[in-house]
């Protein structure tokens, strides 16, 4: 995600401006700029710091916009940072989100004449914008039949040098409030940017449009039809609306995740077809069919979703796959074999073992492909190919939105592998149908955390805790243990269920609680015999189940539901009561959940 700020009034547009973007710097912080109605266009990489430097004391105009980034489409560079202009230059704007159509628009209008400056998805709203003012049409015409033309996300704020004192604003899937001053109105993708001006602020809805001058807001649908509507006042601070108003990065990150599902598979997932579309690697398409073998890599929870990731390309791919941690595959001597690839799973991209094992792999001639987060990242731009998370930035040190897009992405490659090779197109159609839905199916969990509260009391006096699954979610198990472990300090330990007769059941007594994961799966019969085994010790159990089943709440201590899915799927449901578990423990014990003690957010040292 991306963050916008524009302003009309009576003041200095840019020191606004800078002061907003600095306030919206955690929703993206690659690159920034500004731009007012009488300045020409600042641009720097890296913090808005680095824009400060270049913006004088005072540029003029009382009416402008600014952005700082999170790329999606280009890599960070002062070229592809916003603003972007036509190429007339008298149109800028900012934008947050992704235009699905870009390529099609941006070659009907270079076939038109338009020059283009940079590789973003952004740029072709201004050419568009510019074509139709060419042809004629006012600015609210115009912009209103631009965006008619874009399919996609978006947050826009543009301004026409020719109507200096108006900023056209619009909103679809990308959020925009707009702030009510006296005589001058602020506009920003969330309130943190605002609150130091005014509370009083009017949300934009999806496919709605803003015309926004010092005195006036009209608000209307992309039809043109006028929309009134009372403001909201806010009682946030500007820390707890960069928190969306929760209590934590780590709880809000938690809270988007089903946004972070639907933005990870938009424009990827065709569920009619029983198909999936990844840009990324269109280019390799070709080596793509002729692997036989794939090598995961991470370190951490991304470690973990490579793991889930394992049980999905062998079962529903069909192709052998091994995994390792980062910090260990360096030291294996992987036997180099025709069609053999590694893939590489890192949020940041930049974690210092898993780039090691990319540079291993290259070094040995082995196809490289990445999962990553940050676009431009190191490991994105050494690997040969890869997947973008399109997650956003995740603050919480505590990978959670990141681990369930990791997830879907992984189920996404498998589709996408699966199709080259044998998966039908029934178990396909089966598989991305159900993918879809996942999103919504994360939103019902998260609307009945009560019976996660009470696990979390019974957990927060612990000293220690078991977490077993199997299959599927014997990784889940390592990714619960792994989450208590890091934002609340107890101790707990991550087993396949399996192996509890090998040791484990040992430990169980009374003061040692186990989280099981027992979806109705393939294995569901042996996680109840598993309960029981527990329960026979008087260990407590805290189970993760089906909802509607009422046999395993005859068996353990305490049931936390989510919906059925499909076996594969399943993953992306159980791992998010287990986030929420951790954090509320966490919280219970009054650590900082968002930075907890000896961990970085990217451990960029081996
Ligand atoms: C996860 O909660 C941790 N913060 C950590 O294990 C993390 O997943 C690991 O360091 C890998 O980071 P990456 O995904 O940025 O490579």
């Amino acid at each position: 995600m991306c963050g916008i700020v524009a302003y009309s009034g009576p003041k200095d547009a840019s020191k606004i401006l800078l002061e907003g973007l600095v306030a919206l710097e955690y929703r993206g912080y690659d690159s920034a700029g500004l731009v007012t109605t009488h300045s020409g266009i600042f641009k720097a990489v890296g913090p808005v710091a680095e824009l400060k430097k270049k913006v004088p004391e005072s540029v003029g105009g009382s009416t402008g916009i600014a952005h700082t980034r999170w790329a999606t489409h280009g890599v960070p560079s002062e070229l592809n940072a916003h603003p972007h202009e036509d190429c007339g230059k008298t149109i800028a704007l900012v934008h947050n989100g992704i235009i699905e159509n870009y390529q099609e628009l941006k070659s009907a209008l270079q076939k038109a004449g338009h020059t283009f400056s940079s590789e973003t998805d952004t740029e072709v709203i201004a050419h568009l914008y510019e074509s139709y003012k060419t042809a004629g049409k006012t600015p609210k015409d115009a912009f209103l039949a631009t965006l008619r033309e874009l399919e996609g996300t978006y947050g826009i704020a543009l301004i026409d040098r020719a109507h200096p004192d108006v900023v056209l604003v619009a909103c679809m899937g990308s959020p925009i409030v707009i702030g009510i001053g006296d005589g001058e109105h602020f506009i920003a993708s969330d309130p943190s940017a605002i609150v130091r001006h005014t509370k009083k602020v009017l949300y934009l809805n999806d496919g709605e449009v803003a015309i926004v001058t010092p005195r006036e807001c009209q608000v209307m649908t992309l039809g043109a039809k006028k929309i009134s509507r009372a403001p909201e006042t806010i009682e946030w601070e500007v820390e707890e609306a960069k928190k969306g108003g929760h209590a934590h990065f780590m709880l809000k990150e938690i809270m988007e995740g089903p946004e972070v599902l639907r933005t990870s598979a938009r424009g990827r997932l065709r569920p009619e077809e029983g198909d999936v579309k990844l840009g990324g690697l269109l280019s390799i398409t070709h080596e793509l069919k002729r692997i036989k073998r794939i090598t995961i890599v991470g370190c951490g929870s991304a470690y973990y979703a490579g793991l889930v990731g394992k049980y999905m390309l062998e079962e529903y791919a069909g192709i052998a796959t091994d995994i390792d941690v980062g910090s260990e595959f360096r030291y294996r001597g992987l036997p180099l074999e025709e069609g053999a690839a590694v893939l590489a799973v890192s949020q940041s991209g930049e974690t210092a073992d898993t780039l090691a094992s990319i540079r291993e792999a290259k070094r040995r001639g082995l196809l490289t492909l990445g999962i990553v987060n940050v676009v431009g990242s190191t490991i994105a731009r050494e690997t040969d190919a890869g997947v973008y998370n399109h997650a956003g930035p995740e603050i919480g040190v505590a990978s959670t939105k990141a681990f369930l897009s990791q997830l879907e992405v992984l189920a996404l490659l498998t589709i996408f592998l699966g199709r080259q090779r044998h998966l039908s197109d029934t178990e396909a159609k089966r598989i991305a149908k159900e993918l879809a839905s996942i999103p919504e199916k994360v939103e019902k969990i998260l609307k009945n955390v009560e019976p996660i509260k009470r696990a979390a009391e019974r957990l927060k006096g612990a000293t220690n805790a078991l977490y077993i699954g199997r299959k599927y979610n014997m990784p889940i198990a390592l990714e619960g243990a792994l989450k208590l472990k890091e934002v609340s300090y107890v101790h707990a330990e991550g087993y396949g269920a399996g192996e509890m007769k090998h040791g484990p059941i040992a430990m169980i007594e009374p003061s040692f609680p186990t989280v099981a994961i027992a979806p109705r799966d393939s294995v569901y019969a042996k996680m109840i015999s598993n309960i029981e085994e527990i329960k026979a010790r008087k260990g407590p159990v805290i189970a993760v189940a089906t909802e509607g089943d009422t046999e395993i709440a005859k068996k353990a201590d305490e049931v936390i539901h989510i919906p059925e899915t499909h076996e594969m799927l399943t993953p992306i449901l159980s791992v998010v009561p287990l986030q929420l578990l951790a954090y509320y423990v966490g919280v219970a014990k009054g650590y900082n959940v968002d930075r907890p003690r000896n961990l970085a957010k990217s451990v960029t040292v081996e």
